[in-house]
């Protein structure tokens, strides 16, 4: 085991598995998924989903991990045959294209914060035109706010930050960086959220988000909860069987991921409890009607928020959006550092390859393949409007597929753990560090979900994932 590295323990894991899980998809996605799908009503969606099918979904996952001591691909042919090893090499895959496109907004996310802090980005007029402009042009050194404006030079930064991380390997690497990053975003969490609560109009925000209208319920809400609910705990692709390969076996498996569950789901809350209490001021500010502006979509925190930061005031401004952004460069690191573990693990374990060079090979590959991402936002006309996806950006394609990738992934896991490697041999993995186990309910819970409801409900819904994608939200039942 030692060869391959190890968490030095419980709280090294639990904090790289939560910073994996916390990332862009809490900052950036889940509030803007919430606006544009009732708020509240999304909030419980999605923990009904995290219940019902992400906990086991997660449970399984790491005790693959664990139990096979090996990267993804390694796993699954370990525990299984070769053949399920494919399971593990498509999920390997579907990490690398997240990767792709996830450091492209990681990207634009670090230009934000280094524009906001020390630039004069709050100064200007239109957000909007502004950030339209930003992830148009790639290579714009210009200077358009009294810097650079190239986010191919900050998406290849962040993906540098992340590639030295890893070469330095779990403990060293991993870890570190972990513990350090986690506790710092939710101190700046907590602080800008504690602030935006004592802003005119809050509460306004507070109950828009929390007072849920059961009549806004319906399919797209729910197959919009549960691929978030997914993307966010980083599940189905491996991400957590590679952790899980470096966990301790006096670790207890069942709690850990209670912890991680809660460590993520009270992220994407908070984010939430941030962004609206400051839309809804800005509504009040302008004296405009807030769902104007909370149902922006992915430009939400790109184009909303700094048009709020400015209305803060010079020096204000400047301080609470940099310590935004730089709480969502945070997130997101934490996150592209276990995404590119997958593939690195893979290499490593399986091809005995030298993990620096690996590491290296691997980061400059993804940065290059997401160049198409980066090039779709304007730059490049046909891979801005996709005639055969409904006219919609390379970058949205990429993510789309990968979103369905995860669901069907974890649909996969859960029969490969009941139909494959056998339930009961899960259940042996699960008693290590839990010796209550084996009579309690968590263990019932997990048979039923991991044999019945997952399979199920993760098969239906990732087909009508795959219907709203290609046809239409409105399209669906
Ligand atoms: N969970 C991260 C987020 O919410 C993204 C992420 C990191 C991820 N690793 C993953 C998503 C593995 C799926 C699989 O931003």
């Amino acid at each position: 085991m030692s060869s391959r590295g190890n968490f030095s323990g419980r709280i090294g894991f639990i904090l790289a598995a939560a910073g994996s899980a916390v990332g862009l998809g809490n900052i950036w996605r889940f509030p803007y998924l919430a606006g544009a799908n009732g708020g509240a009503i999304f909030l419980v969606v999605y923990l009904a989903c995290i219940l019902l099918l992400c906990y086991p979904v997660m449970v399984g996952e790491i005790a693959i991990g664990r139990a096979a001591n090996s990267d993804a691909f390694g796993s699954y042919s370990k525990l299984g045959t070769r053949r399920w090893g494919y399971l593990g090499l498509f999920g390997i895959m579907a990490g690398v294209f997240i990767l792709s496109f996830y450091n492209v907004v990681a990207g634009w996310a670090f230009g934000y914060f280094l524009h906001i802090s020390f630039g004069d980005l709050l100064n200007h007029q239109d957000f909007g035109g502004f950030f339209g402009a930003y992830v148009n042009d790639i290579i714009d050194v210009s200077s358009a706010s009294g810097l650079a404006n190239s986010n191919l030079i900050f998406s290849l930064i962040f993906m540098a930050v992340t590639a030295i991380i890893v070469s330095q390997g779990i403990q060293k690497g991993i870890e570190a960086a972990n513990k350090i990053m986690m506790p710092s975003l939710y101190l700046i969490l907590l602080g800008i959220i504690v602030y935006s609560l004592s802003l005119p109009n809050a509460m306004s925000g507070v109950r828009f988000y929390l007072v849920p209208d059961f009549s806004e319920l319906n399919v797209g809400t729910v197959v919009n909860g549960l691929k978030q609910a997914f993307f966010s705990l980083s599940l189905g692709m491996g991400a957590l069987i590679t952790y899980g390969s470096y966990l301790s076996k006096k670790e207890n498996i069942a709690s850990s991921a209670i912890v991680i569950s809660i460590a993520d789901t009270s992220v994407a809350f908070f984010s939430g409890l941030m962004v609206f209490p400051l839309v809804h001021f800005l509504a009040f500010k302008l004296n405009i009607d807030p769902t104007q502006i909370g149902t922006q979509g992915p430009p939400l925190i790109f184009v909303v928020l700094p048009q709020i930061f400015s209305e803060m005031g010079a020096i204000l401004g400047r301080v609470v959006g940099g310590a935004f952004f730089l709480l969502v460069c945070f997130a997101a690191l934490t996150s592209t550092i276990s995404l590119l573990e997958v593939p690195v693990a893979y290499l490593v374990d399986q091809k005995k390859m030298n993990r620096k060079v690996v590491v290296w090979g691997l980061a400059l590959l993804i940065f290059i393949l997401g160049l198409p991402s980066m090039m779709s936002q304007g730059m490049i006309a046909s891979l801005n409007k996709l005639t055969f996806y409904r006219g919609q950006d390379f970058l949205t394609f990429i993510a789309d597929m990968c979103d369905i990738s995860l669901t069907v992934g974890g649909a996969l896991m859960c029969i490969f753990i009941s139909r494959q490697w056998g339930i009961d041999k899960m259940d042996a993995e699960l008693v290590n560090g839990n010796e209550g186990y084996m009579q309690s309910r968590t263990r019932s819970y997990l048979h039923f979900t991991i044999r019945w409801v997952a399979p199920v409900l993760l098969g239906v819904l990732s087909l009508l994932i795959i219907v709203e994608k290609f046809f239409g939200v409105e399209n669906l039942l």
